[in-house]
């Protein structure tokens, strides 16, 4: 048999072998076989050697060809497999986006009735326009008293059964904040009004009964500009209130109050009504136009300048929500307490969707 027709025989059984290779492990195997370093091709160029040099050109010339149709026909015939690969998988693993969440970790964890509520406040007030603002839980007696115009002899601070730490070399001892509204402060210090945040966080006092436990927490509001004025406070608050009880009205009741950081002040109490309790009032939060010695505190100019600020108990919104009967229970890692009263983590808080 002639050099040309052994080749052609070659090619002819090649591309025979690539039509019946029916996975990508088969034409692996056809494409080492054919085109390998030892492979059948390779073969018939080491052949080259031994023909008289007239024949050289186009032998080697034929076998290239012989190279370049193999070759060819190998990627057609590839890309032909990986599709219908492909297509099988796409067949087989279709998803149903219409199953129920399988039970795994993610369906099973509960979020705290603490932690919605939180993520509620955010959204509400994000829509307000408000952003979230933060502040360590150690501060220094100037963050949570001093410049609160709270003086060191002032009365208010034993009312905050403060823990405080070891006194230091120079007589200065830091303290775990008693209130969110340090951050008032770190806030004003730190931006040129307007001002609109509101300061989740955790407080600290030593205080521990049924209604009392030495951490618990509270969100911080203050809102600062040239004419932001008590209308404000209140439309703000009633917005809140009918925005996180989710009902279209609810009865609000500011009394006077004193604190030191805010002149005039006010608590306010809201109509138990909106959570099925009807003649009673409950006290949820203290607010008031921000005291101009702590907007000169800050180094903010009081004559331009004014706000308002208000301070919530975030256990104590939960509790009425969501009818949780005992304080002590949030903070007890109860799994079974946690699975009754936690939260899906798809029940992700929405003013769209719900809170
Ligand atoms: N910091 C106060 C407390 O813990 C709550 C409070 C009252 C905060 C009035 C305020 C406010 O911002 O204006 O008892």
């Amino acid at each position: 048999m002639s050099g040309t027709s052994e080749l052609e025989t070659l090619k002819a059984e090649l591309l025979a072998e690539i039509a019946g290779a029916d996975d990508l492990a088969a034409i692996e195997a056809v494409r080492v076989s054919a085109l390998g370093k030892k492979g059948r091709i390779a073969q018939q160029m080491a052949k080259l050697g031994t023909l008289p040099p007239e024949e050289r050109k186009s032998f080697g010339a034929a076998t290239n060809a012989v190279k370049d149709a193999v070759s060819q026909s190998l990627e057609a015939r590839r890309a032909d497999l990986e599709a219908a690969a492909l297509e099988a998988r796409l067949q087989s693993e279709r998803a149903d986006v219409t199953l129920p969440v399988r039970p795994g970790p993610e369906a099973l964890g509960r979020i705290h009735p603490v932690s919605q509520v939180f993520d509620e406040c955010v959204e509400i007030f994000a829509d307000l326009g408000f952003d979230v603002a933060e502040g360590p839980d150690i501060e220094t007696d100037e963050m949570n008293f001093g410049k609160l115009n709270i003086p060191p002899e002032h009365p208010a601070r034993q009312e905050h059964d403060t823990f405080y730490f070891p006194q230091k070399a120079d007589g200065s001892r830091l303290l775990l904040r008693t209130h969110t509204s340090p951050v008032q402060i770190r806030t004003m210090e730190a931006r040129k009004p307007p001002i609109r945040i509101i300061a989740p966080g955790r407080v600290y006092r030593c205080d521990s009964d049924q209604t009392h436990t030495p951490m618990f927490h509270q969100i911080e509001g203050l809102v600062i500009d040239e004419t932001t004025h008590m209308g404000h406070l209140k439309w703000v608050l009633e917005e809140f209130c009918k925005a996180f009880f989710e009902v279209s009205d609810v009865k609000m009741r500011f009394r006077a109050s004193h604190f030191p950081f805010t002149e005039p002040s006010m608590e306010v109490d809201i109509g138990a009504e909106a959570i099925g309790k009807p003649g009673q009032w409950l006290e949820i939060l203290g607010c008031g136009m921000v005291h101009p010695n702590v907007l000169r505190n800050c180094g903010l100019d009081s004559e331009r300048y004014q706000g308002f600020a208000f301070g919530m108990g975030l256990d104590r919104l939960t509790m009425l929500k969501y009818g949780v009967p005992d304080l002590r229970a949030f903070f007890a890692a109860d799994l079974r307490w946690l699975r009754h009263y936690g939260f899906s983590v798809l029940d992700v808080p929405t003013l769209a969707g719900g809170l």
